[in-house]
């Protein structure tokens, strides 16, 4: 069983972080094949706490293989200070592979990322202002740089050119900004390039081989499923497909070479930056799970914005996805509530709709639904069975199981590594 996908089911921050961590030990490669340094996977090992960004989490397990794939946007500077910072805590970074194919994030990136959300006022979509979208744009307008492109001073510096061309018009006489100097950019590119040559591959080529010999990759998404490009609440989306199929386009291998799919998912739901939610909480509620989940962003430490679970969302993530498996995550922060909601469909102006709206202002429009279940109080962090938990902590596992298409074979009861009840072994 070589490929495995995880993903995440609804806005992100559902912690594939320490699921791909906590597989990690039987696993030979972790690629991450979309997004870049927007993605915030806080994982816990023991008393040791570590917020990884661009690197895979996969990173942290001695003996496995880290790869960046090509549908990666790369801030190599954020990769250096990353590297650095882990390698001083000693965690060895020396087997990483990033692809030649995937695309840099350039200083002007981040300038234009965070004008244009100035720009856009009341309609801005709240991004991490780390230049995902503009790289995006660029590598799709056909004006982008690739780590390849690091190692031929001549070609780095036309592309630097032809992307500063147009952009340095806009910077200046649109927004009113310094123009960024073409040298400036292919001076700090290249600054990168040694450092960064031994770890260049041609990584669809090393997993293929990889497969071949039977060995274990498992793809780390990053983002989420409502935040995917085609599939997610456009436009208050990230700007690369986060959804399971976008693994075989970030990272080079094909459809039929993946084995199993697992979404994981929060036993209730968060989300950063603007957008509908419709069972987002604004009372006192919302606040608790907000404070109860330590609900803060890992990238840019904004509050994250609370509500319950949607079988609505994990329907629809378990559909698009092919989902074999849920993770559950964080069932332990629903300790204490005596009874706990669950949005089973939406009320669209009057019309029931159990399947996700097919167009974005009804989605707009969606009322939760609510059914009901007992809550329970007794501290389930120290529980690794299912038999062991509450009874009413055991049906709402399986309430959830039913309305969600797909089988929950896990639930995390805690942030560290060994916080988890398997209920089905995601490896075999
Ligand atoms: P990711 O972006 O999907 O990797 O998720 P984040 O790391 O941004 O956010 C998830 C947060 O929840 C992190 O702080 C994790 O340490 C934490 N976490 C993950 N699983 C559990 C769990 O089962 N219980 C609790 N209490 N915390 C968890
Ligand atoms: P992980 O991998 C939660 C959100 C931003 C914003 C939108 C677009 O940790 O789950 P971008 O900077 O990507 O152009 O921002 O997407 N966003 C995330 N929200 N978790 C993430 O990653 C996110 N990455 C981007 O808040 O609303
Ligand atoms: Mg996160």
């Amino acid at each position: 069983m070589p490929a495995i996908v995880l993903v995440g089911a609804q806005w992100g921050d559902e912690g594939k972080g320490k699921a791909t961590d906590a597989l990690g030990a039987r696993v030979d490669y972790v690629v991450k094949f979309n997004g870049g340094n927007n993605a915030g996977h806080t994982v816990v090992v023991g008393d040791e706490k570590y917020a990884l960004h661009l690197l895979p989490s996969g990173i942290l397990t001695p003996g496995v293989t880290p790869v960046i794939g090509n549908g990666v946007v790369v801030d190599l500077g954020v990769l250096w200070q990353e590297i650095d910072a882990l390698s001083a805590r000693g965690v060895d970074c020396s087997k990483l592979l990033v692809s030649a194919s995937a695309h840099v994030i350039a200083p002007y990136h981040q300038v234009l990322d965070k004008v244009t959300e100035r720009f856009l006022g009341k309609r801005k979509i709240g991004t991490t202002g780390r230049g995902i979208g503009p790289a995006y744009a660029d590598k799709i307008n056909r004006v982008g740089v690739r780590i390849q492109d690091l190692f031929d001073e001549s070609i780095l510096r036309q592309k630097v050119e032809g992307a500063l061309d147009q952009k340095n018009h806009l910077l200046v006489k649109v927004y009113n900004r310094r123009a960024v100097a073409v040298e400036e950019v292919v001076e700090t590119l290249l600054g990168y390039a040694e450092r960064l040559r031994p770890m260049v591959a041609d990584v669809s080529l090393e997993l293929s081989r990889a497969l071949d010999r039977d060995e274990i990759v498992l793809f780390e998404g990053g983002q989420a499923t409502l935040l995917d490009i085609d599939h997610g609440t456009y436009p208050f989306v990230t700007s690369s497909n986060a959804t399971a199929a976008g693994a075989c386009t970030g990272a080079g291998i094909p459809p039929n070479r993946i084995d199993r799919i697992v979404a994981v998912v929060k036993a209730y739901t968060t989300r950063v930056g603007e957008g509908p939610f419709p069972t987002e909480l604004l009372d006192a509620d919302g606040e608790k799970l907000r404070q109860d989940g330590g609900e803060f962003g890992t990238t840019t430490g904004r509050p994250r914005r609370t509500g319950w679970y949607d079988a609505v969302i994990s329907r629809y993530a378990a559909r698009i996805n092919g989902v074999t498996d849920f993770v559950l995550t964080k069932l332990d922060t629903l300790t204490g509530w005596e009874r706990i909601p669950v949005c089973v469909a939406y009320d669209v102006d009057g019309v029931r709709h159990e399947e996700m709206p097919m167009s974005q202002s009804d989605f707009h429009h969606a009322r939760p639904v609510y059914e009901f279940f007992d809550g329970w109080t007794e501290d389930i962090s120290g529980v690794r069975s299912f038999a062991d938990l509450p009874k009413n902590a055991q049906s709402y596992v399986e309430a959830l199981e039913a309305m969600s298409g797909a089988r929950i074979s896990a639930v995390g009861v805690g942030p560290d590594r060994e916080q988890t009840v398997v209920r089905h072994d995601l490896l075999s």
